[in-house]
Protein backbone atom coordinates (compact mmCIF):
# COMPACT_ATOMS: atom_id res chain seq x y z
CA UNK A 1 0.00 0.00 0.00
CA UNK A 2 1.41 3.58 -0.96
CA UNK A 3 2.30 5.46 1.81
CA UNK A 4 0.04 8.09 2.77
CA UNK A 5 2.86 10.28 4.03
CA UNK A 6 4.50 10.08 0.46
CA UNK A 7 4.25 13.36 -1.78
CA UNK A 8 5.21 13.97 -5.37
CA UNK A 9 7.39 17.13 -6.25
CA UNK A 10 4.23 19.02 -7.51
CA UNK A 11 2.31 18.43 -4.12
CA UNK A 12 5.34 19.87 -2.24
CA UNK A 13 5.61 22.96 -4.34
CA UNK A 14 1.91 23.74 -4.38
CA UNK A 15 1.90 22.75 -0.70
CA UNK A 16 4.27 25.78 0.08
CA UNK A 17 2.47 27.90 -2.24
CA UNK A 18 -0.45 27.27 0.35
CA UNK A 19 1.47 27.79 3.33
CA UNK A 20 2.68 31.23 1.37
CA UNK A 21 -0.78 32.50 0.62
CA UNK A 22 -2.02 31.55 4.26
CA UNK A 23 1.01 33.35 5.89
CA UNK A 24 -0.09 36.24 3.72
CA UNK A 25 -3.47 35.97 4.41
CA UNK A 26 -2.91 36.22 8.35
CA UNK A 27 -0.87 39.00 8.12
CA UNK A 28 -3.07 40.63 6.11
CA UNK A 29 -5.47 40.44 8.78
CA UNK A 30 -2.98 41.65 11.17
CA UNK A 31 -1.94 38.54 12.74
CA UNK A 32 1.78 38.02 13.79
CA UNK A 33 1.18 34.89 15.88
CA UNK A 34 1.85 31.12 14.44
CA UNK A 35 -1.11 28.74 13.64
CA UNK A 36 -1.25 25.55 15.76
CA UNK A 37 -4.38 24.11 14.51
CA UNK A 38 -3.69 20.66 15.53
CA UNK A 39 -4.80 19.70 12.01
CA UNK A 40 -2.51 21.93 10.12
CA UNK A 41 0.09 20.91 12.55
CA UNK A 42 -0.24 16.96 12.34
CA UNK A 43 -0.66 17.20 8.44
CA UNK A 44 3.06 18.89 8.42
CA UNK A 45 4.04 16.76 10.49
CA UNK A 46 3.64 13.70 8.55
CA UNK A 47 5.32 14.66 5.62
CA UNK A 48 8.81 12.91 4.94
CA UNK A 49 11.52 14.62 3.08
CA UNK A 50 12.35 11.10 2.01
CA UNK A 51 9.55 9.97 0.87
CA UNK A 52 9.24 12.90 -1.93
CA UNK A 53 9.37 10.69 -5.11
CA UNK A 54 11.51 12.53 -7.63
CA UNK A 55 10.20 13.43 -10.80
CA UNK A 56 10.28 10.32 -13.21
CA UNK A 57 12.51 10.56 -16.06
CA UNK A 58 13.29 8.15 -19.39
CA UNK A 59 17.00 7.81 -17.80
CA UNK A 60 15.62 7.01 -14.78
CA UNK A 61 12.94 3.96 -16.31
CA UNK A 62 15.50 2.75 -18.72
CA UNK A 63 17.56 2.36 -15.21
CA UNK A 64 15.05 0.80 -13.52
CA UNK A 65 14.86 -2.14 -16.39
CA UNK A 66 18.86 -2.74 -16.56
CA UNK A 67 19.22 -6.09 -16.22
CA UNK A 68 15.85 -6.82 -16.25
CA UNK A 69 14.85 -10.66 -15.38
CA UNK A 70 11.39 -9.97 -14.39
CA UNK A 71 9.70 -12.32 -16.96
CA UNK A 72 11.22 -15.47 -19.03
CA UNK A 73 12.04 -13.02 -21.94
CA UNK A 74 15.11 -11.60 -19.97
CA UNK A 75 16.95 -15.05 -20.48
CA UNK A 76 17.17 -14.55 -24.08
CA UNK A 77 17.08 -11.29 -25.60
CA UNK A 78 20.17 -9.64 -26.56
CA UNK A 79 19.10 -5.96 -26.04
CA UNK A 80 16.47 -4.46 -23.61
CA UNK A 81 14.86 -2.55 -26.74
CA UNK A 82 13.43 0.80 -24.44
CA UNK A 83 12.85 3.09 -26.85
CA UNK A 84 13.88 6.17 -28.76
CA UNK A 85 12.95 9.60 -29.68
CA UNK A 86 11.73 13.17 -28.12
CA UNK A 87 10.75 13.02 -24.87
CA UNK A 88 8.67 15.44 -25.64
CA UNK A 89 6.75 13.88 -28.80
CA UNK A 90 3.29 14.83 -29.37
CA UNK A 91 3.26 11.76 -31.64
CA UNK A 92 4.13 7.99 -29.97
CA UNK A 93 4.23 4.41 -31.97
CA UNK A 94 3.48 1.55 -29.59
CA UNK A 95 4.35 -1.76 -31.65
CA UNK A 96 4.10 -5.22 -29.42
CA UNK A 97 7.63 -6.19 -29.23
CA UNK A 98 11.05 -6.03 -30.66
CA UNK A 99 12.27 -8.68 -33.30
CA UNK A 100 15.37 -9.95 -34.04
CA UNK A 101 17.02 -6.72 -36.09
CA UNK A 102 15.63 -4.77 -32.85
CA UNK A 103 17.05 -7.44 -30.41
CA UNK A 104 20.26 -7.03 -31.88
CA UNK A 105 20.45 -2.70 -32.24
CA UNK A 106 18.68 -1.94 -29.07
CA UNK A 107 16.72 0.24 -31.21
CA UNK A 108 13.04 -0.20 -31.62
CA UNK A 109 11.75 -0.98 -35.62
CA UNK A 110 14.33 -0.89 -37.70
CA UNK A 111 14.05 -4.42 -39.31
CA UNK A 112 11.95 -4.37 -42.49
CA UNK A 113 8.24 -3.02 -40.84
CA UNK A 114 10.59 0.09 -38.76
CA UNK A 115 12.14 0.56 -42.36
CA UNK A 116 8.09 1.14 -43.16
CA UNK A 117 6.84 2.48 -40.03
CA UNK A 118 10.24 5.36 -40.74
CA UNK A 119 8.94 6.00 -44.42
CA UNK A 120 5.04 6.50 -42.94
CA UNK A 121 6.44 9.00 -39.96
CA UNK A 122 8.53 10.76 -43.11
CA UNK A 123 5.26 10.85 -45.18
CA UNK A 124 3.83 12.73 -41.95
CA UNK A 125 6.45 15.42 -41.77
CA UNK A 126 7.63 14.19 -39.25
CA UNK A 127 11.20 12.58 -37.81
CA UNK A 128 12.07 9.14 -36.24
CA UNK A 129 13.76 11.87 -33.57
CA UNK A 130 10.57 14.11 -33.10
CA UNK A 131 8.69 11.41 -32.02
CA UNK A 132 8.65 8.84 -29.66
CA UNK A 133 8.57 4.75 -30.46
CA UNK A 134 8.72 1.77 -28.44
CA UNK A 135 6.87 -1.32 -27.91
CA UNK A 136 4.61 -2.98 -25.09
CA UNK A 137 7.46 -5.18 -23.94
CA UNK A 138 10.90 -4.75 -24.28
CA UNK A 139 12.34 -7.68 -25.23
CA UNK A 140 12.25 -10.03 -27.70
CA UNK A 141 9.83 -12.93 -27.67
CA UNK A 142 11.62 -15.73 -29.51
CA UNK A 143 11.11 -16.90 -33.12
CA UNK A 144 8.50 -13.83 -33.24
CA UNK A 145 6.40 -15.29 -31.32
CA UNK A 146 3.20 -12.77 -29.61
CA UNK A 147 3.72 -11.55 -26.18
CA UNK A 148 2.40 -13.60 -23.09
CA UNK A 149 -0.55 -12.27 -21.99
CA UNK A 150 2.03 -12.02 -18.28
CA UNK A 151 5.22 -10.81 -20.03
CA UNK A 152 2.87 -7.75 -21.05
CA UNK A 153 1.67 -7.36 -17.99
CA UNK A 154 4.95 -7.42 -16.02
CA UNK A 155 6.56 -4.65 -18.57
CA UNK A 156 3.62 -2.32 -19.00
CA UNK A 157 4.02 -0.49 -16.14
CA UNK A 158 7.58 0.66 -17.90
CA UNK A 159 4.85 1.59 -20.97
CA UNK A 160 2.83 3.74 -18.33
CA UNK A 161 5.66 5.23 -16.74
CA UNK A 162 7.00 6.58 -20.57
CA UNK A 163 3.40 7.58 -21.45
CA UNK A 164 3.17 9.57 -18.21
CA UNK A 165 6.59 10.94 -18.74
CA UNK A 166 6.23 12.06 -22.72
CA UNK A 167 2.22 13.04 -22.01
CA UNK A 168 1.98 12.69 -25.83
CA UNK A 169 -1.34 14.05 -27.41
CA UNK A 170 -1.30 11.25 -29.27
CA UNK A 171 -0.63 7.53 -29.03
CA UNK A 172 -0.39 5.45 -32.52
CA UNK A 173 -0.72 1.65 -31.50
CA UNK A 174 0.88 -0.59 -34.31
CA UNK A 175 -1.14 -3.92 -34.25
CA UNK A 176 -3.79 -5.64 -32.54
CA UNK A 177 -1.82 -7.10 -29.97
CA UNK A 178 -0.34 -2.94 -28.74
CA UNK A 179 -3.71 -2.02 -29.18
CA UNK A 180 -5.64 -4.80 -26.87
CA UNK A 181 -2.64 -4.49 -24.30
CA UNK A 182 -2.63 -0.41 -24.24
CA UNK A 183 -6.72 -0.23 -24.12
CA UNK A 184 -7.45 -3.94 -22.44
CA UNK A 185 -9.68 -4.55 -24.95
CA UNK A 186 -10.51 -8.23 -26.78
CA UNK A 187 -12.04 -5.94 -29.76
CA UNK A 188 -10.71 -6.90 -33.26
CA UNK A 189 -8.38 -4.55 -35.09
CA UNK A 190 -10.45 -4.47 -37.22
CA UNK A 191 -12.80 -3.07 -35.64
CA UNK A 192 -10.35 -0.40 -33.15
CA UNK A 193 -8.45 0.91 -36.09
CA UNK A 194 -9.33 4.04 -37.76
CA UNK A 195 -11.46 5.55 -34.58
CA UNK A 196 -9.81 7.80 -31.63
CA UNK A 197 -9.86 5.91 -28.76
CA UNK A 198 -8.55 7.09 -24.66
CA UNK A 199 -6.21 6.30 -22.75
CA UNK A 200 -6.26 8.37 -19.75
CA UNK A 201 -7.47 11.36 -21.61
CA UNK A 202 -4.49 10.65 -24.25
CA UNK A 203 -6.18 9.78 -28.29
CA UNK A 204 -5.04 6.59 -29.01
CA UNK A 205 -5.34 5.47 -32.91
CA UNK A 206 -4.87 1.88 -33.29
CA UNK A 207 -3.92 0.82 -36.69
CA UNK A 208 -2.40 -2.19 -38.41
CA UNK A 209 1.40 -3.41 -38.04
CA UNK A 210 3.77 -1.87 -40.64
CA UNK A 211 5.02 -5.83 -41.04
CA UNK A 212 0.92 -6.66 -41.76
CA UNK A 213 1.30 -4.13 -44.18
CA UNK A 214 4.36 -5.65 -45.77
CA UNK A 215 2.03 -8.54 -46.73
CA UNK A 216 -0.60 -6.81 -47.38
CA UNK A 217 0.06 -4.22 -49.63
CA UNK A 218 -3.58 -3.13 -50.30
CA UNK A 219 -4.73 -1.94 -46.59
CA UNK A 220 -1.83 0.79 -46.86
CA UNK A 221 -4.85 3.28 -47.76
CA UNK A 222 -6.29 2.23 -44.53
CA UNK A 223 -3.45 3.33 -42.78
CA UNK A 224 -2.67 6.77 -44.12
CA UNK A 225 -6.03 7.25 -43.63
CA UNK A 226 -5.21 6.89 -40.01
CA UNK A 227 -2.54 8.86 -40.00
CA UNK A 228 -3.89 11.73 -41.86
CA UNK A 229 -6.62 11.87 -38.86
CA UNK A 230 -3.56 11.70 -36.67
CA UNK A 231 -1.79 14.77 -38.52
CA UNK A 232 -5.57 16.66 -38.06
CA UNK A 233 -5.40 16.29 -34.61
CA UNK A 234 -2.15 17.12 -34.01
CA UNK A 235 -3.02 20.48 -35.88
CA UNK A 236 -5.93 21.64 -33.17
N1 LIG B 1 7.71 -5.05 -34.48
C1 LIG B 1 7.34 -4.45 -33.33
O1 LIG B 1 6.19 -4.55 -32.90
N2 LIG B 1 8.26 -3.71 -32.70
C2 LIG B 1 9.50 -3.55 -33.13
O2 LIG B 1 10.27 -2.83 -32.48
C3 LIG B 1 9.84 -4.18 -34.33
C4 LIG B 1 8.95 -4.93 -34.99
Amino acid sequence: MADKTEITVDEFISAIDDVKAYLLFLQSIGCDGVDCLSENVNKVAGWKMGGIKKRDSLEKISDDLTGCMRCGLGAFRKNIVFGEGSCSAELMFVGEGPGSEEDKTGVPFVGLSGKLLTKIISAMNFTRESVYICNIVKCRPENNRNPLPEEMKICMPYLKRQIQVIKPKVICTLGAVAAKALLQTTKPISNLRGHFCDYNGIKVMPTFHPAYLLRNQEKKALVWDDMKKIMKYLKT
